[in-house]
């Protein structure tokens, strides 16, 4: 079974004065294309072709990875386990349409391909795995741990999701039932009060503090060691915290926060704590949810680490579905003029977010994600005009994780018309999650093994420390300060495919298909 193996070949190498593989790397020389723009006095624009010279450098051996993920024993963390163990052991199970196997649908990395180029003699496009652009892990080959603030074990939780089908639950409930999720820090003012029943499995201490940095700290390294792995990558996918304030001298700086753990102050999140406890490991660490886990003393202590982080939410139903239908629409030259998206389900996120505070950071993340799409339209928008945009979220424990999302997209068309695009998209929530936890690692690991620098420099160094690369995956992602914000879904995914594509010195695929059309 071709999914099982992780151990494999390169499938293709590149021919090319500029790109040399070794043992150990692969190194390219790229030549990075861009347009300057400057305006003239007279209002007019004046382009100019830039070209700068980068190397790249890419590791070629992957290592043994661990995968940590917050909120364990939650829906997403339960299914994402339950989903790698069976595709390792290459598990097929009866459903009432039949039987099934497992794969991993709905993972850019792991299920979808990209043009490697055209062949010389037929003119037919080739097109190769995502996950053999590079050599990056396989899911298969994850270690996973993590925390929990609620102790069952992942069999029982597995149980208590509600998601997978029972034939398979009982293929996998004897791994998941070894498994238990590490205690937890719980500060009961940041989730919603609803969740305190489930909190059982607790670090000490219900406010931040040093003491639960080094904890955290030290089980990162702990699970590192017992389980002989080069490196860990952790992930948020633990309930939706409330927005922590940004207060001066609390969690503007670095050395702010620091001072503010060591003195407990009540406004930092235990997501901010977790993502400290990383950062200092240089762990890698990624938000999954919406909540500003990443205030700016966060991430300005990320950059002083070098350490990757990566946020927030994760992009799986409604949002996707809109960051590619107003990408279309808005490119299509229609004016879109309002979208009302309304949701309900009933799973322990629903529950969660029927809280006012936590639904408040969701409607946050939901809210800004056509904002660079509409500002890319001046025919179309004037500077500050925005579409009208309402977001609801409702409680309906029957649906369970069976999310249903209504959304009804409204659009001014020619001559004064109108166009009323509605769409109703139901499906389990966790299993579109699942796979974006498992790209998410993938590709931040992938990156803690590239490695650049400009012809003048000597030393090679890592990307910046936010991966705004991983924003394919995310709601609303983060992106190195002062830096926009892209959400258009075309556009994320080709950030992501043109920079592995750099990483061994081929040019982005411009879809421009001139051998097709000039002989
Ligand atoms: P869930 O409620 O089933 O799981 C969350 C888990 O986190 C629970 O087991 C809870 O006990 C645990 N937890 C809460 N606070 C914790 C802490 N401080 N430390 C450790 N564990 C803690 O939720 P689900 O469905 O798995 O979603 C997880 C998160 O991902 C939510 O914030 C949700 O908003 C976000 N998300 C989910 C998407 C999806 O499609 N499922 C999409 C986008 C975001």
């Amino acid at each position: 079974h071709a999914s099982m193996t992780s151990e494999k070949k390169d499938l293709f190498t590149v021919e090319s004065p500029n790109v040399v593989y070794t043992d150990d790397d692969i190194k390219s020389k790229y030549v990075y294309r861009t347009t300057s723009v400057s305006q003239a006095g007279n209002g007019k624009y004046v382009a100019t072709p830039k070209e700068t010279v980068y190397d790249f450098k890419v590791e070629r051996k992957v290592g043994k990875v661990g995968m940590m993920l917050v909120g364990w024993g939650g829906n997403n963390g339960t299914t994402v386990t339950a989903g790698i163990i069976a595709n390792k052991r290459g598990l097929t199970w009866d459903t009432r349409e039949g039987p099934r196997a497992a794969n991993y649908y709905g993972s850019v990395v792991m299920a979808s391909t990209m043009k490697l180029g055209t062949e010389a003699k037929t003119g037919k496009e080739i097109n190769i795995p995502f996950h053999d652009v590079l050599p990056m892990v396989h899911p298969n080959d994850l270690v996973i741990g993590g925390w929990d603030i609620s102790s069952m074990n992942l069999a029982q939780a597995m149980d208590r999701a509600a998601v997978l089908e029972p034939t398979l639950k009982n293929l996998v409930k004897k791994e998941m039932a070894e498994m238990k999720p590490l205690p937890s820090i719980y500060y009961p003012d940041f989730i919603a009060a609803n969740q305190g029943d489930r909190a059982n499995n607790l670090i000490e201490g219900s406010k931040a503090c040093m003491a639960h940095v080094e904890k955290l700290r030290k089980d990162i390294r702990d699970f590192k060691e017992t389980n002989g792995l080069d490196k860990v990558i952790v992930q948020w996918t633990a309930n939706t915290e409330r927005y922590a304030d940004l207060i001066d001298g609390v969690n503007d700086t670095a050395d702010n926060l620091m001072k503010a753990i060591e003195n407990g102050h009540p406004e930092v999140a235990p997501s901010t704590v977790f993502a400290v406890a990383c950062i200092l490991e240089n762990a890698p660490f990624i938000n999954g949810s919406p909540q500003n886990t990443f205030v700016p003393g966060a991430i300005e202590l990320a950059e002083k680490h070098g350490a990757f982080i990566g946020g927030d939410d994760f992009k799986s139903g409604q949002t996707k579905m809109k960051s590619a239908l107003v990408d279309f629409m808005i490119n299509a030259g229609l004016k879109l003029t309002s979208i009302a998206s309304y949701n309900h389900l009933g799973n322990n996120d629903g529950m969660n977010l029927s809280s006012q505070k936590q639904f408040r950071s969701k409607e946050i993340s939901k809210s800004n994600v056509v904002d660079d799409m509409v500002e890319a339209n001046n025919i179309l928008y004037e500077p500050g005009e925005h579409p009208d945009h309402c977001v609801v979220i409702k409680y309906m424990p029957a649906v369970g994780d069976n999310k249903r999302a209504l959304d009804e997209y409204y659009a001014e068309i020619f001559m004064g018309g109108h166009q009323t695009i509605s769409l109703f998209n139901v499906c389990e929530d966790s299993l579109l999650a699942s796979p974006l936890i498992i790209d998410l690692v993938l590709v931040a690991e992938m990156m803690t093994r590239i490695s650049w620098k400009t012809n003048d420099s000597e030393e090679y160094k890592g990307f910046h420390s936010v991966l705004s690369i991983l924003s394919y995956m995310l709601k609303a992602p983060l992106t190195p300060p002062g830096t926009p914000v892209v959400n258009a879904l075309a556009k994320q995914r080709g950030a992501l495919t043109n920079i592995f594509r750099a990483c061994v010195g081929l040019q982005p695929e411009s879809d421009m298909t001139l051998e097709h059309k000039l002989f």
